[in-house]
């Protein structure tokens, strides 16, 4: 914990006068004591992640599907397997830079025998991801973001959207996001990190099988079977939604893939850590909705449906990725790998804004750990505010 985290959870009285004395006296750090200063992406040298695997991330991306009524219609499913890979995007939503420069489009289908024990052909289209106008009543968002998979005739019709980038390699993945709709299908995202051989395929997983309960989750390090078909239960944890909670529920669902581990969330309460086969190297990001008729899906009925729907997405991450730092919004003047402005989207009163936690001094350049004041300017009340940090960590 650096100094000013440390200010920003300080409990009762010993907080108030730290508060007094930074705010009569303390020109230096005014951040301190105060709300943190909402900012903007290009100010942010690099995030930290709140939680038990909290971490700093050098890059941000927020979705916000909530109102895009501009964009939004359901539409008709293509019934026919040959035109539905090749079907357009459903709106211009999905030709923006924003998205297009982020996310692919799914059309690939089942053809190649991914899954052994497939009994329907599933056939992936774009006209299956599309902005829907939110009808509950008392909205918690005017829009949001679909993904559809519906049994037809004769085959399975079903929603991917995948990262256009590959070089993932760590993340903070959080989504408002419910499931509903009818048996026999999963939704789910996950990062991906695909092999010819099984074992070393490398994927971290939020998996809702719409058979199930409706308050179970599940979170997978793949892969959770071997190639004999022999299950790896040390890869995979079943849990229950917290708060009473099922997942036909807006809910907000979090991964966070750091060195060795993953670890998931649900509206801020850990559900499930794994280790075991943590991914190791870059990888893509996939949501998807989509059934097969095999023994982990289960059989859809003819017509029946099931949604994933998000009302936004938000990242942190790191990326091996070259062309990353011209994507991204990202704060022109980086000193190397240094981080002199580290921001939070968790402490943020706005969502999808960071704001800004503490800048390190001119000196510090030393990595995104680098966040200590830098001593030289650290005058007399620098040193009262420091010992009572001291004395408050003593209590
Ligand atoms: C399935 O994919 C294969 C290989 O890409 C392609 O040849 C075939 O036309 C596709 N079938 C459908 C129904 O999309
Ligand atoms: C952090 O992990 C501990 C168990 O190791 C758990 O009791 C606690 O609820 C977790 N914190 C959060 C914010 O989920
Ligand atoms: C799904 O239905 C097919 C026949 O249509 C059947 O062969 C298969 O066993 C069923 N799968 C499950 C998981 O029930
Ligand atoms: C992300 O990259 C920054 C800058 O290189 C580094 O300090 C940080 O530790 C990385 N985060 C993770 C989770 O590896």
């Amino acid at each position: 914990m650096g100094p000013i985290r440390r200010i920003l959870c300080l409990p009762t009285s010993l907080s108030s006068l730290v508060f007094f004395l930074v705010s009569a006296t303390a020109p230096g750090i005014a951040a301190a004591g105060k709300d943190p200063a909402l900012t903007d992406d290009s100010q942010c040298g690099c995030y930290l992640n709140k939680g038990n695997s909290s971490t700093y991330f050098t890059y941000h991306r927020f979705f916000d599907f909530r109102s895009l009524p501009q964009y939004a219609g359901v539409p008709a499913v293509i019934q026919d397997a040959e035109s539905s890979p090749d079907a357009d995007p459903t709106s211009d939503y999905f030709k923006r830079d924003e998205w297009s420069s982020f996310w692919l489009l799914g059309s690939w289908n089942n053809s190649n025998g991914a899954r052994p024990d497939a009994t329907v052909t599933m056939v992936n289209s774009p006209n299956n991801v599309y902005i829907e106008a939110n009808t509950e009543p008392d909205p918690s968002s005017q829009t949001y973001l679909t993904l559809r998979t519906q049994r037809l005739s004769d085959f399975q019709t079903a929603a991917e959207i995948e990262s256009a980038s590959s070089g993932f390699k760590y993340l903070s993945l959080r989504m408002r996001a419910r499931t509903v709709g009818a048996a026999g299908a999963i939704t789910a995202v996950f990062t991906y990190r695909g092999s010819d051989m099984l074992a070393d395929v490398q994927e971290s997983d939020l998996e809702i099988r719409t058979a199930d309960k409706r308050n179970l989750v599940h979170y997978t390090n793949q892969p959770a079977y071997t190639d004999d078909g022999d299950v790896v239960p040390e890869a995979t944890r079943k849990a229950t939604m917290p708060h009473g909670l099922d997942w036909t529920a807006w809910a907000i669902h979090r991964l966070d893939w750091t060195p060795g581990l993953t670890t998931w969330y649900v509206d801020d309460v850990e559900v499930a850590r794994i280790a075991f086969q943590a991914p190791r190297d870059e990888s893509n990001i996939i949501l998807n909705a989509w059934s097969d008729g095999g023994r982990w899906t289960g059989n859809m009925t003819r017509f029946d449906a099931a949604y994933l729907q998000v009302q936004w997405l938000e990242l942190l991450y790191n990326s091996t990725d070259p062309d990353e730092t011209k994507r991204s919004r990202r704060r022109q003047q980086q000193d190397g790998d240094g981080c002199n402005a580290v921001c939070s989207i968790d402490e943020t009163p706005e969502l999808g804004t960071p704001v800004l936690l503490w800048k390190n001094g001119p000196s510090q350049v030393n990595g995104a750990g680098g966040r200590s004041v830098s001593t030289g300017s650290v005058p007399t009340w620098g040193v009262v505010v420091m010992v009572l940090f001291a004395m408050e960590l003593l209590i």
